[in-house]
């Protein structure tokens, strides 16, 4: 198979501007449940861009735990790569890729810590082997073995045997707010739908894009 004969049409339907809402938030919330209804796993599941501080980009996937007219939020670990990113450059950029319908959206703005309360309450409502995950892992750290994980893991059910798993002091949740937010519709010979909405004087934007 020669790599750069692989490739589809998008053909499965179009984007029309009468077709979106005025609220960029309601339209993701459509587009999100359509996704949520298929059978895409991990249809939360987006791509989270950051900027080191030095300028060199990076890219990870994170799950989305929430959105509303705040903004998207997901949860991470406060002394990974990307939140030392995120401390020097509040700058991101998400992408939700769901290509079973021909879709992505794209999010840009900043990123802010949500309160520790939010963070509290979400990390309350995780299973117990994913809270002391959070407390073994000491996330983007290198580390020799996974042997050794597993003695974090061991060390940290131990001091928690019995009791509820506090949230550690360095997890918890940023709230990406927009300041752009663009849906993508594939469609056929490459002339895709591209519809972005941006927040000018406090107002949503809307415009086509060239594809
Ligand atoms: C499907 C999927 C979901 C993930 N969800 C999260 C998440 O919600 N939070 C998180 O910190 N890492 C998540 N990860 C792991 C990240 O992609 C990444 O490896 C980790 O956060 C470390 O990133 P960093 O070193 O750039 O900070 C997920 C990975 C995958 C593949």
């Amino acid at each position: 198979m020669n790599i750069a004969d692989y490739r589809r049409e998008y053909t499965q339907s179009g984007l029309n501007r009468a077709d979106l809402e005025t609220d960029p938030f309601r339209q993701f919330e459509r587009w999100f449940s359509q996704a949520l209804k298929s059978d895409y796993p991990d249809a939360n599941a987006m791509s989270l861009a950051t900027v080191s501080e030095d300028g060199k980009p990076s890219l990870r996937t994170v799950l989305l735990k929430g959105f509303d007219a705040k903004g998207f939020t997901f949860f991470t670990n406060y002394d990974s790569d990307k939140a030392q990113h995120i401390a020097s450059n509040d700058q991101v950029c998400l992408l939700f890729s769901w290509l079973q319908v021909d879709r992505q959206i794209e999010i840009r703005g900043t990123a802010k810590k949500v309160s520790n309360a939010e963070s509290a309450e979400y990390f309350g409502s995780r299973p117990e082997g994913s809270q002391l995950g959070a407390w073994a892992s000491h996330q983007s750290q290198p580390i020799d073995t996974r042997e050794q994980l597993m003695g974090q893991l061991e060390e940290v059910t131990e001091r928690f045997k019995g009791k509820s798993v506090p949230l550690p002091d360095n997890w918890g949740g940023y709230r990406v707010i927009p300041e752009s937010i663009e849906f993508w519709q594939g469609r056929e010979n490459r002339l895709h739908d591209r519809f972005e909405y941006r927040l000018k004087d406090g107002a949503w934007e809307l415009r086509r894009l060239q594809p």
